[in-house]
């Protein structure tokens, strides 16, 4: 199963455990006439707040493992999904220091518990509501997505995006010709000193270090290489961009 997938399912949990505490605090302090026991509606609010506390951790972690791994610059989407998490722990602790140790502000933990559930809400929307989506259900992975559609993402991401003209492809292979092909096989994934360079910038990741396969990676390991490559970093912007426009057509 995809990594992205198995999140968003773990969100999905996330979602109602929030349903939860935030109906068992309703039920709690809403009505006039109680309908349920309040010893039992308190120790199903704190046991769902504990198991939605931990859970939070476990993703947060799977996440950051993703943003270390790949190396990848958040898109505006993750950041603001990143800022929504980082408030949702912030305030959990908080109500539960005012809860245990702050007994004077024990009148906002409602409020607080509301602005919880409404940002838990938008921290999960903003990346399992969307991921469902446009995944349809976790049926289309991201890394299924045609080099097209990568290759669109990445320019709407205003990020670096191959070049395609004749010229560029041309320029790009006597610059691999003369420097690269010591070490780097461009009709095979065979390994001579390097990886083989045969679909680099259409599979999903990178050989070696794994990062996502796009232009700026290949642009970032000819200047900073990941491990034992020499670093390239004489080479022209243009030359680099040239070089990527050939490797573009492996
Ligand atoms: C002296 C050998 C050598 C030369 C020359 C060389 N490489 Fe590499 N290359 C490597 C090695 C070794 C790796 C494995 C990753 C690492 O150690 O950085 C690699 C990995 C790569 C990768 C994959 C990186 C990853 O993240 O998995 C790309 C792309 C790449 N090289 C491009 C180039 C290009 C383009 C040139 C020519 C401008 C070039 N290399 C020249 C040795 C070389």
């Amino acid at each position: 199963m995809h990594i992205f997938l198995i999140k968003s399912l773990l969100a999905v949990v996330l979602l109602l455990l929030s349903l939860v505490n935030m109906m068992t605090m309703f039920e709690m302090f809403g009505r006039q006439e109680r309908k349920f026991d309040p010893e039992t509606l308190r120790k199903v609010h704190r046991l769902s707040g504990t198991v939605f506390f931990l859970l939070s951790l476990g993703i947060a972690y799977i996440c950051l493992d993703f943003l270390v791994k790949t190396k990848a610059e958040p898109s505006p989407r993750s950041a603001l999904h990143a800022v929504f998490s980082v408030a949702v722990l912030f305030l959990l602790s908080l109500k539960v220091l005012f809860n245990r140790v702050y007994r004077q502000f024990y009148g906002r933990l409602q409020t607080m518990g509301l602005i919880l559930a409404f940002v838990s809400t938008a921290m999960i929307s903003s990346s399992a509501g969307y991921f469902l989506l446009v995944s349809k259900f976790g049926k289309e992975t991201p890394a299924s997505r045609t080099v097209e559609q990568k290759k669109d993402a990445v320019q709407a991401a205003g990020h670096m995006a191959a070049k395609t003209d004749p010229a560029s492809i041309e320029r790009g292979k006597k610059v691999y010709g003369s420097k690269c092909t010591f070490c780097h096989d461009p009709f095979s994934n065979k390994t001579l000193t390097g990886p083989g360079h045969k679909g680099i910038l259409k599979n999903p990741l990178l050989p070696v270090s794994k990062k996502a396969a796009t232009p700026e990676n290949v642009a970032h390991q000819l200047r900073t290489p990941y491990k034992d490559m020499p670093s390239f970093s004489s080479l022209s912007d243009d030359d680099v961009q040239d070089v990527i426009a050939y490797l573009n057509t492996l």
